[in-house]
């Protein structure tokens, strides 16, 4: 039996962020440019949303480029951001009626592909089957240090007194504000870390780490990571009698 098969329908995640690592190895490891790819990486990401969509998740979120990724050398860089720019296509997204969005400081990006970008978040804005969400430009300690900057300058203005802060307005001051915390995080191409990538939100994300470089990663790859999040039990500090308890009062 396949994964997808094994799945329990009802309960797919709603958001599933994803740290797709890798493409340079699956590049090198061919004799190939890292380019390459990262090209075979961007065809992965049409069919990874797809891919979502059919299966009901709701938000994914897809670590496209860090705040730390500025730091390559300047000609991946640059093919980065052609590739960037080339591949912004509102019809893949209206056709799926799959609504997009960017997190990052995306004012670091060239204003062409700003511009692009803006086009496509305001003609899918409609569409709420799902959402697919880049990072771009993306750090979790970029966020969380502009968090405290915009809680700081309400408190300054007396719009909010210190004490008023709270988890609930620290979260609602960081750039995923309008989706929920992923319960399942996946990272390609082996590598065990974060990489500053949603460390507030993913407090409580079940990880799920598999080998597979990025542009080699499918359909049963991504049902497998579900699958496995599946089989965990989500404890949240509780013990495992209190959550079967709730499970039975159901
Ligand atoms: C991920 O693949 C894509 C980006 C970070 C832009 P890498 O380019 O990091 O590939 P590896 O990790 O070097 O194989
Ligand atoms: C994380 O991958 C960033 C993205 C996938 C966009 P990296 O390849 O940059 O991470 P490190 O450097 O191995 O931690
Ligand atoms: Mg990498």
């Amino acid at each position: 039996m396949t994964y997808q098969e094994q799945l329990d329908k009802n309960r797919i995640p709603q958001h599933v962020a994803i740290i797709m690592d890798g493409n340079g190895r699956w590049a090198e490891q061919q004799g190939k440019e890292r380019t390459e790819g990262h090209i075979r990486g961007v065809e992965v990401v049409r069919k990874i949303m797809e891919n979502a969509v059919e299966l009901g998740i709701k938000y994914l979120t897809l670590y496209t480029f860090s705040t730390e990724n500025w730091n390559r050398p300047e000609e991946e860089v640059t093919a980065l951001m052609g590739l960037l720019f080339k591949n912004i296509e509102e019809d893949v997204f209206i056709k799926n009626h799959v609504r997009f969005r960017v997190i990052g400081d995306v004012k670091r990006l060239p204003v062409e592909i700003q511009a692009k970008l803006n086009e496509c978040i305001d003609h899918t804005k409609t569409f709420d089957r799902s959402c697919m969400v880049l990072a771009l430009s993306y750090s979790s300690r970029w966020e969380i240090t502009r968090a405290a900057r915009l809680l700081a300058e309400k408190a300054a203005k007396g719009e909010i007194s210190p004490d008023q802060i709270d988890e609930e307005m620290v979260s609602s001051s960081m750039t995923t504000n309008f989706m929920p915390d992923p319960e399942l995080l996946i990272r390609t191409g082996g590598e065990l870390r974060l990489s500053n990538y949603l460390l507030w939100q993913s407090a409580y994300t079940e990880l799920y780490f598999c080998d597979t470089f990025w542009p080699d990663f499918n359909m049963e790859e991504l049902c497998k990571a579900i699958y496995v999040y599946q089989q965990r039990e989500r404890r949240f500090g509780l013990t495992g009698a209190q959550i079967a308890g709730k499970h039975d009062s159901k």
